[in-house]
């Protein structure tokens, strides 16, 4: 990508101008987004004026506060394109197929880094489909995580999920990568495992265990925030604000992020 960039994909405001073929927004209309994503090097969100594709763009209900709207985008629309309706036809240029969500209903789901930013949704929307999920974090997210209604908890600083957990439908892995293929034997056969951080190559193990590991790159739609947007504003679904920076101190918010352990989302605001 060029260089300097500006930061970040998400947004809640005001639409401060329309362009001219523009006809399901208003200047005034309250409005979020996932702006152009998974593009780089345009117009991006730690900005007090962003532009965006019209489509990227949803209207931001009443009863939702800009904190939480602005919260959602990327997190919620990657736990929601993973683990229910991709809603493109892009392939992911690290697989040959397309990503496929599988049936969650009454499924065992084990969710890794479930107290993050896609972790959290995640557990939402796996419970909101009527899965039994199991969430692994470390130990002080327990409360927060059964409190969204996650059914069982693993605490990995004294567990490894690997080795309690057993019998899955889907692992949806938020750590991924080269690790993630200790899931595969914990996974029924024809079960499945999403690891949301790219990275994990198919394996003769995969094939012989007869499971699926399939992976999506998210996109900006406006008509799934849309969407999304009534499930937040109505509680069904809930972002965690794990802590707010004015957007002059976006760096301190950088060092915490570098801490790690983060629940929810950390948002900035803008004056
Ligand atoms: N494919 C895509 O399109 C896409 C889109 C968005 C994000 N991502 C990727 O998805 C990943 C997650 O993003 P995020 O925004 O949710 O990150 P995040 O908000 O930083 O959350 C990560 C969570 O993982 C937990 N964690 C750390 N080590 C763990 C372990 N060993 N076992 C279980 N949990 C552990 C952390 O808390 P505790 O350690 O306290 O439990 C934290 O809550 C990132 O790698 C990101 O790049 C991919």
């Amino acid at each position: 990508m060029p260089f300097p960039v500006i930061l970040r994909t998400d947004v809640s405001g005001e639409v401060e101008a329309v362009a001219s073929d523009v006809e399901d927004f208003a200047v005034g209309n309250e409005a979020f987004s996932m702006v152009r994503s998974p593009s780089f090097g345009d117009s991006r969100a730690n900005a007090q004026y962003v532009t965006a594709p019209v489509s990227h763009v949803a209207h931001k209900p009443a009863e939702l506060l800009h904190i939480d709207a602005a919260a959602a985008p990327m997190a919620l629309l990657t736990a929601w394109q993973f683990l229910f309706e991709p809603d493109h036809d892009h392939p992911n240029p690290l697989q040959p197929g397309l990503h496929r969500p599988v049936p969650l209903e009454g499924r065992k789901v084990l969710i890794i880094g479930a107290a993050g930013g896609v972790g959290h949704f995640a557990v939402q929307i796996a419970k909101l489909k009527s899965a039994h999920v199991t969430a692994v974090a470390s130990t002080t997210h327990e409360a927060f995580l059964r409190d969204l209604g996650t059914d069982a908890f693993i605490d990995y600083t004294q567990s490894p999920p690997e080795k309690v957990a057993r019998d899955l439908d889907l692992v949806l892995d938020m750590l991924g990568g080269p690790s993630t293929g200790r899931f595969l034997r914990i996974l029924k056969r024809a079960g499945a495992l999403f690891p949301v951080f790219l990275g994990f190559r198919d394996t003769e193990e995969t094939t012989a265990r007869g499971v699926t590991v399939s992976a999506t790159q998210v996109r900006s739609s406006g008509a799934q925030l849309q969407e999304l947007g009534v499930l937040l504003a109505d509680g069904t679904i809930r972002a965690a604000i794990d802590s707010t920076w004015p957007l002059e101190e976006a760096s301190a918010a950088h060092e915490r992020a570098a801490k790690g352990h983060i629940r929810g989302k950390i948002v900035l605001t803008v004056a």
